[in-house]
């Protein structure tokens, strides 16, 4: 699929922005502050996900505006499509978000129309960093091909948190224990479901992520990506086609099994909300022995893969936003995402034009003071 028009106007910095992107390039050049990245989050808030840098609502609407307003047109094998995104001050809460002329009740009803894939610099530490982020990732990624797994995932941090405000308050003795059931049972329910999903998605993602990886290390290494329960065996989670039934009843148990050192600690241990990811290279863990240049690797073949699978998924390919990230890579890493890329529509941000790609057409786009004007066409440089 691809984006054909983009309108913004008090989106953050920007301010009467029309862009008719290219089909497959489309360079955004400017110095640091000028509106890239947030002409980036205007385009992935029509995806309907939250912000990839976590923007407050309050925050949408520019300093001296009173209105936002975000419009694109964008076509996939069949046909071509329309996403108004508006927000309006003072009231933040209420978004109006249309879909072909339809009002939407919430920008989360966007899921599944638009997909892109997002890579900023933050994704490179995919890898290394904290199982947070690679929860995340895995959310994410799973949200955009399951309908109902966004709403899930957000009810399931909901009565966790419920969850552990009980706890406390049992361990003060302002509450009883017997009150845990009613929130374990719906906990129980929502968290096999989130593990038994993700872990079908990681399996997916080794298939791609293992190719990708051999390829990237000369050859030389292996990948494999695991998903890693709390709650579960792998044995269990891979002999299981529905998350009702045995693997509720086990996430029950084990929930039932751990109260006493929940109450003790003030938060509930074991769940979906402290599962992780793991990679293996050569069947070492990663964790401990990988070098700073495999992390990386790791995280832009997560990415890359992240792509594939949506791209099985929906029989199209999905629009490529690169926020910052090419000029972070070194050469060679470069030349292989642009190359694992080729025939999608891709988005790139720099500051200067120094990026390797040859003579190729696509469209230049200059950002200055929230504003795009077209740049003189040649992408290269
Ligand atoms: N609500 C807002 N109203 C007005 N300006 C805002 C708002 N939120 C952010 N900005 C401004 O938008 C500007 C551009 O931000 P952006 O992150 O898009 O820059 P960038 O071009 O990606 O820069 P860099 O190259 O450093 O990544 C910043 O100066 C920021 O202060
Ligand atoms: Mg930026």
């Amino acid at each position: 699929m691809f984006i054909g028009k983009i309108s913004v106007n008090g989106f953050k910095n920007l301010k009467d922005v029309e862009m008719e992107p290219h089909e497959r390039l489309n360079i955004l050049c400017g110095r640091n502050a000028q509106g890239k990245t947030n002409l980036i989050e205007a385009v992935w808030l029509c995806t309907g996900a939250r912000s990839f840098r976590s923007t407050k609502d309050r925050r949408f609407i520019g300093d001296d505006e009173q209105v936002m307003d975000i419009g694109l047109s964008f076509k996939n094998n069949f046909r071509q499509q329309d996403i108004r995104f508006s927000m309006a001050k003072p009231n933040i809460r209420e978004k109006n978000v249309f879909l072909n002329g339809v009002k939407l009740k919430t920008p989360s009803k966007l899921f599944g129309n638009l997909n892109c894939v997002i890579f900023t610099p933050e994704d490179l530490e995919l890898s290394k960093g904290s199982p947070d982020n690679r929860r995340q990732f895995l959310d994410l990624s799973v949200s955009q091909i399951k309908n109902n797994y966004a709403h899930v995932a957000a009810k399931y941090e909901n009565v966790l948190e419920q969850r552990n405000v009980l706890l406390k308050n049992i361990a003060f003795g302002r509450a009883d224990r017997e009150q845990l059931e009613v929130w374990d049972v719906q906990l129980a329910h929502m968290g096999a479901y989130i593990s038994l999903l993700r872990y079908n998605y990681t399996k997916k993602l080794n298939v791609f992520a293992k190719k990708l990886y051999y390829e990237i290390s000369d050859r030389q290494e292996e990948l494999d990506i695991a998903y890693s329960s709390t709650v579960y065996p792998n044995e269990l989670l891979q002999k299981s086609t529905d998350y009702t039934g045995g693997l509720t009843e086990h996430y029950l148990r084990t929930l039932k099994n751990n109260i006493e050192d929940d109450i003790r600690a003030g938060f509930t241990q074991r769940g979906a909300h402290r599962d992780d990811m793991t990679a293996k290279i050569n069947g070492k863990n990663a964790r401990e022995d990988a070098s700073q240049g495999q992390h990386r690797s790791i995280a832009l073949i997560l990415k890359l893969s992240q792509a594939y699978i949506l791209e099985e998924e929906i029989d199209d390919f999905p629009v490529i936003l690169l926020d910052d990230v090419l000029s972070e890579l070194d050469p060679s890493r470069q030349r292989f995402v642009i190359s694992k890329i080729h025939g999608m529509q891709v988005f790139i941000t720099c500051c200067d034009l120094n990026i390797p790609f040859g003579k190729k057409d696509g469209r230049l786009f200059m950002i200055e003071g929230g504003r795009v004007t077209a740049g003189d066409g040649e992408t290269n440089r």
